[in-house]
């Protein structure tokens, strides 16, 4: 650790090895649990699965939990399963990951983009309702680092207009809000298992939901909408039937086997984050220029970022601020270049920059400090370290 000059000013780096913004921590248990998998009888979709399906829907408080390949593909069986497709029109937030809209442009769907509330960086239910129309059928509310966004506000929204709501809680997996399990709320919730969430199962994700009919569907559309056993052909146990255009995303039983065994770690991995996260809101609660993620009182969110957001009082600008930590060898990261800026979306849908000022303005501060649990102490104090440098330079 050193006080000196900031490394893109000429200094010595706070680290001479890349630290990245998040990542998995495997440990030996999580390596036994994958090899004694590979012994079992499948190395597909099996009992595993089935297990770490029954711990998840255990862990998130509801009836069911269907486990796909990505966080991805569980937001493209969410909508599917909601039935949306050509000519409806899906709410969703511009500040988030492509799949959480593609969730909606996979089915043929339209997503519409209404702004954030920039405290919670989530969708703003008044925002919402103003981008409603008589095509609206859904709403895909993300929750941005693991903050809940306006739950009641957002569900009161669907209510009004028969929504169906897909939360993308890829962000947020063990959290909870008011004492239920964040992704809980109706009518779907989805999850995220990339090595740099709460917990990994390499690639992996997962649909919740206490609809029976819905994880029916679910399980259909994750394998090829078949029929095992189709009505009128008793007797031929090799007639199977294609009904739609189903998929195969099938998870394996090697990576259920890795997601129970880091289930077994989720409150040591909850508590890590947690103290990382108490370390850099003392660092940085009360420097210029530099705002801290919002607190909450109404859940005990499972973060998964830390996101500030950097303004002109802190001397430099994000972009700076980005560079001068990489040259420290901290590998900070923006999240998210908003939608409506990709050429996908504003070739296909019409969207400009200008259109979300909220979603727009945190995006020009917001910068995602190095946030999991394998951080050691000394990881820590290089990040603040390295903050604090570039602060006392930039800012004199
Ligand atoms: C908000 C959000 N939604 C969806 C996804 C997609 O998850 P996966 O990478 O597991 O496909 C991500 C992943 O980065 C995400 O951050």
């Amino acid at each position: 650790m050193s006080d000196g000059t900031p490394a893109k000013y000429g200094g010595e780096p706070v680290r001479e090895e890349l630290l990245g913004y998040g990542g998995q921590q495997i440990r030996q248990q999580d390596k036994t649990a994958v090899s004694d998998a590979l012994d079992g009888d499948y190395i597909t979709r099996g009992p595993t699965v089935e297990r770490f399906e029954d711990r998840v829907a255990n862990v998130v408080g509801v009836d069911h939990a269907v486990a796909t390949t990505s966080g991805t593909t569980a937001l493209h069986l969410a909508g599917r399963a909601a039935g949306w497709g050509k000519g409806d029109e899906v709410v969703t937030t511009p500040l988030t990951f492509a799949s959480t809209a593609h969730a909606a442009t996979y089915t043929g769907a339209e997503p519409v983009f209404a702004d954030i509330d920039p405290e919670t960086r989530g969708l703003d239910p008044d925002a919402v309702r103003e981008r409603i129309t008589e095509d609206t059928q859904g709403l895909i509310p993300m929750h941005y680092g693991g903050h809940p966004a306006d739950i009641e506000g957002l569900l009161e929204v669907a209510d009004d207009h028969d929504l169906t709501v897909v939360w993308d809680a890829c962000h947020g997996f063990g959290g909870t809000w008011r004492g239920e399990g964040l992704g809980a709320q109706r009518d779907m919730g989805v999850f995220s298992f990339h090595p740099v969430k709460n917990i990994t199962t390499g690639e992996g994700g997962m649909v919740v939901t206490d609809d029976g009919d819905l994880a029916d569907r679910l399980r259909r559309l994750r394998s090829f909408d078949m029929d095992y056993a189709p009505e009128g052909h008793e007797g031929e146990p090799w007639y199977q039937v294609v009904e739609g255009e189903g998929y195969n995303y099938n998870i394996t039983d090697m990576q259920a086997a890795l997601g129970l065994s880091q289930l077994d770690r989720l409150s040591e991995f909850k508590s890590r984050r947690n103290e990382i996260i108490a370390e850099y809101d003392d660092a940085f609660g009360d420097m210029a220029g530099i705002h801290t993620p919002p607190a909450t009182e109404e859940a005990d969110p499972f973060y998964h970022l830390y996101a500030v957001e950097i303004d002109e009082r802190f001397g430099c600008s994000r972009k700076e601020f980005v560079n001068a930590m990489h040259a420290e060898n901290i590998g900070v990261q923006v999240h998210y270049v908003p939608l409506h800026y990709h050429p996908f979306f504003q070739e296909e849908y019409g969207y400009e920059r200008g259109m979300f000022p909220e979603a727009e303005s945190v995006y020009d501060g917001v910068v995602s400090l190095p946030l999991f649990p394998e951080m050691s102490d000394g990881d820590v104090e290089d990040v603040i370290a390295g903050i604090r440098r570039l602060h006392r330079y930039v800012g004199e």
